[in-house]
């Protein structure tokens, strides 16, 4: 990481969050700021994805991450009492986490069965991160070790916010790919993305085998009805890369309507995937388009 960011990581959760620490807040000293922040970027007890110290170990891409959600808090747009919460659930600390109905182990629709991930998934799911083809439209490909993380942290996510991404099977294949909804807790350049937690993206990647079949829209509607009805999320967005035509395919597919474009801060200026296409889709509207199907 740059010298200059581990300075600003420093200088805000050692100065500047304490300093501007108020009564009401939830924690005051150096160590639990970090700790939020970092659990509420990693997605789960950060320690399981950053060896300590941190402030020496985070890559560029989590500091920016973690800067962005304390900025954010020091202004407003973040609640500190939620992502402490949210930090605490993560670290099952929390001995109910607020969340709405449990999730069902499954949703189906004829031959395609959404589920919850299992231990015997690691393999398959790591293959999906190691084809470059599948992560064309992704800045790098996922080694295996960063695949089990991002396992880890759907299981997380479904703890903690009750949905994440399913695991997406079809009946005589077995495991395809991932389906869902993930809340976004990094500060986006778009409407509403100044307010880390509130947005809720839709995410797919599937296996080459299981392309052009129409099986992502099928599974996302699968996982909106769940979103929309059982979690009660009012909204939805989906972005890709300019350049990733089956996604948006899919995002057309689903009734959503496009909201313009941005920069995805995750990567840097001019870097062929920047540029990405933002999709947005309400409850009323998913409705109103089943009712009309
Ligand atoms: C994006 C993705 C999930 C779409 O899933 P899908 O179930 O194949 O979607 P569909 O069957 O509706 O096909 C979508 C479009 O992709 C096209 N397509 C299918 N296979 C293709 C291929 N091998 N090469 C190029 N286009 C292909 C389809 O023809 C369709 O276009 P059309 O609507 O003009 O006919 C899938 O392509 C994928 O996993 N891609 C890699 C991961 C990824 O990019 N994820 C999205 C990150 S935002």
């Amino acid at each position: 990481m740059p010298d200059a960011a581990r300075g600003r990581w420093r200088e805000l959760v050692e100065r500047r969050l304490p300093q501007a620490a108020r009564p009401d807040w939830p924690v005051h000293r150096d160590h639990c700021f970090a700790r939020i922040l970092l659990d509420n970027t990693c997605g789960g007890p950060w320690r399981e994805s950053v060896r300590a110290p941190a402030w020496a170990n985070l890559s560029a891409d989590q500091c920016a991450a973690a800067i962005g959600l304390g900025e954010a808090v020091l202004a407003g747009r973040a609640d500190l009492d939620v992502l402490n919460r949210r930090s605490l659930a993560l670290r099952g600390k929390l001995r109910k986490p607020e969340s709405v109905t449990p999730p069902p182990d499954g949703l189906r629709d004829g031959d395609l069965v959404l589920r919850r991930w299992q231990a015997g998934d690691e393999a398959a799911f790591a293959a999906l991160g190691a084809d470059p083809e599948v992560m064309r439209h992704f800045p790098g490909l996922h080694d295996a070790a960063q695949s089990r993380a991002d396992l880890r942290g759907f299981q997380h996510r479904f703890r903690v916010d009750g949905f994440g991404p399913w695991a997406v099977t079809l009946v005589g294949e077995g495991l395809v790919g991932l389906v869902g909804g993930a809340r976004v807790m990094r500060v986006m350049p778009f409407p509403g993305g100044d307010r880390p937690g509130e947005t809720v993206e839709l995410c797919w990647r599937l296996a080459r085998s299981a392309w052009g079949r129409g099986i992502a829209t099928r599974a996302a509607r699968l996982a909106l009805g769940d979103l929309f009805g059982r979690c009660g999320v009012a909204a939805a967005v989906a972005f890709t890369a300019e350049s990733n035509d089956p996604s948006r395919r899919v995002m057309e597919r689903l009734g959503m309507s496009p909201d313009g474009g941005f920069a995805h801060p995750a990567l840097p200026p001019g870097h062929p995937l920047a540029a990405h296409l933002l999709y947005r889709l309400t409850a009323a509207s998913f409705e109103s388009g089943r009712l009309g199907a």
